[in-house]
């Protein structure tokens, strides 16, 4: 059977607080060989891993992330609105999931908002520093974010975000004039045929959210590179059955 790769949503979403520390461990304990998380920036210019660019679901406070330093948002609960025994759990920086997550192993950076183009430069730095261009991906439903931010530094990683039916999917990446690594489709948006077109293109392609094993079937007979799930393990254990 076709492998791809397993890639974990949020960390393990469907089992512990989405992007938080215990998710991205949940995930990688579970056999997953990449992780997704999503991004925002502080008012003091911090990357910090969360969903929302608010604060009032995954956290005990309310508000913008963005209108907050990072040492107040540290102080913020993201675990208990999961499970009580997540209490505790903080928002994480970048920095400390790239610490947790081994070399080697790839992590998808979703880009939320361009924050009038503070996120591309912050990221930019970040990256920069920590030299692990081949390790990442960065992913945005803001395409003309991913164009600038190729641009910019074309050592990083890019791919597409989008959930519609394009008539042509390598097509379109072709058309964004840079360089693009990856497709990241809703997993209802691909044909079998278009998933052969891309990745015959050169393209890997990453279909999100996909949490049924009848899912997970027909993406893996399609030849899909990736699979963005909320159960990483499930999906471990359906591949290695
Ligand atoms: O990156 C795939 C997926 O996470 C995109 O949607 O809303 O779950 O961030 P969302
Ligand atoms: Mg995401």
């Amino acid at each position: 059977m076709h492998k791809p790769m397993v890639i974990g949503h949020r960390g393990a979403a469907g089992e512990a607080p989405e992007n938080t520390m215990a998710s991205f461990a949940l995930a990688l304990r579970q056999g997953a060989q990449a992780i997704e998380l999503d991004v925002h920036i502080t008012k003091d210019g911090e990357i910090v891993v969360c969903h929302d660019g608010t604060l009032n679901r995954t956290t005990n406070g309310s508000g913008h992330i963005c209108e907050h330093n990072w040492q107040a948002l540290q102080q913020l609960d993201a675990g208990s609105w999961f499970s009580e025994e997540f209490t505790g759990e903080r928002i994480p920086l970048l920095s400390e999931v790239f610490d947790l997550v081994p070399r080697g192993m790839l992590i998808n950076v979703e880009v939320k908002h361009a924050y009038k183009g503070r996120m591309e430069q912050a990221l930019i730095a970040f990256l920069r520093a920590a030299n692990r261009y081949e390790d990442v991906v960065v992913s945005s439903f803001d395409h003309k974010v991913i164009k600038r931010l190729k641009k910019a530094e074309p050592k990083i990683q890019v791919g597409l975000l989008y959930n519609a039916n394009l008539i042509d999917h390598p097509g379109y990446a072709k058309k964004m004039g840079v360089d693009i690594c990856s497709l990241h489709p809703h997993h209802q948006c691909m044909e079998p045929r278009d998933i052969a077109a891309a990745v015959a293109a050169g393209l890997q392609v990453y279909p999100y959210t996909v949490n049924e094993l009848i899912d997970y079937q027909r993406l893996i007979e399609a030849g899909v590179s990736g699979i963005i799930t909320d159960f990483p393990g499930r999906l471990s254990t359906y591949l290695n059955k």
